[in-house]
């Protein structure tokens, strides 16, 4: 059999890098160098995926997202990555501007490198720690996304602050099915907890993908009213 488009055969050797989360991979077979074009929705991403994450099975949970953006919209992608989300939504909703963090320069130099492939001049790339650049947006978002699950609820207090007077918040988050409680019970528990001065309704949830036994990536798209 040949696989024409096939350049390397790639092991991950590896945990996921917890900062920039990244994995280790080995090349088995092929081409060492792993920097790629990935097509989706009419969007083109380039990404090393040795130096920034990436993930094709996020393709239906970005175009869920860029489904619910509004026209003049103020988005904060707090953790964009090489920009997929963002871009995804900059072409469904041209008016919007995205604000996209990213605490990895080789993923802001990517996302720079895409804005400009895809010709999406209204994504805005921001390179550091969100913790420190969420504070300037205090009050002036209409949407944030937070795709980082591992670490969600540390940053949900600076994406509730970020929102105008309403707002929605993308939240995703690690959950674990188990027969004694349901699967969006902490999370829902644990967005509850840090935002008890807050109202909070859950518009919607989902799982987002599988990514061990009895483990999900879960989304709640929560509307916040200070
Ligand atoms: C799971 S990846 C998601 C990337 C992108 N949204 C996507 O879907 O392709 C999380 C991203 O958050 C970034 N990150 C981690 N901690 C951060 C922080 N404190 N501030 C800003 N970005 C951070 C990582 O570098 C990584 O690119």
């Amino acid at each position: 059999m040949e696989f024409r488009r096939l350049r390397s055969v790639v092991a991950i050797t590896g945990l996921t890098e917890e900062l920039y989360r990244t994995r280790k991979l080995e090349v088995i077979a092929g081409d060492e160098n792993l920097e790629t074009i990935h097509k989706e929705h009419g969007c083109t991403f380039k990404v090393d995926l040795r130096r920034a994450f990436f993930s094709p099975r996020l393709a239906y949970e970005r175009q869920r997202v860029a489904r619910k953006v509004r026209r003049h919209e103020t988005v904060i992608n707090m953790f964009a990555g090489v920009g997929c989300f963002s871009i995804v939504i900059a072409k469904a909703e041209p008016t919007a501007r995205i604000f996209s963090i990213d605490i990895n320069p080789y993923a802001y130099e990517y996302m720079c490198e895409n804005i400009i492939l895809n010709g999406t001049d209204n994504v805005i790339p921001l390179l550091g720690d969100a913790a420190d650049l969420m504070p300037l947006f205090e009050g002036r978002a209409d949407r944030v996304l937070m795709p980082l699950p591992e670490r969600a609820a540390a940053f949900l207090r600076f994406a509730a602050d970020a929102l105008k007077e309403q707002g929605v918040v993308h939240y995703y988050t690690v959950a674990f099915a188990n027969s004694s409680s349901p699967l969006f019970k902490r999370p829902i528990e644990e967005v509850n907890k840090v935002l008890s001065d807050r109202e909070v309704k859950i518009e919607e949830k989902r799982v987002v993908r599988s990514v061990g036994p009895r483990k999900y990536h879960v989304v709640l798209d929560l509307l916040v009213r200070s």
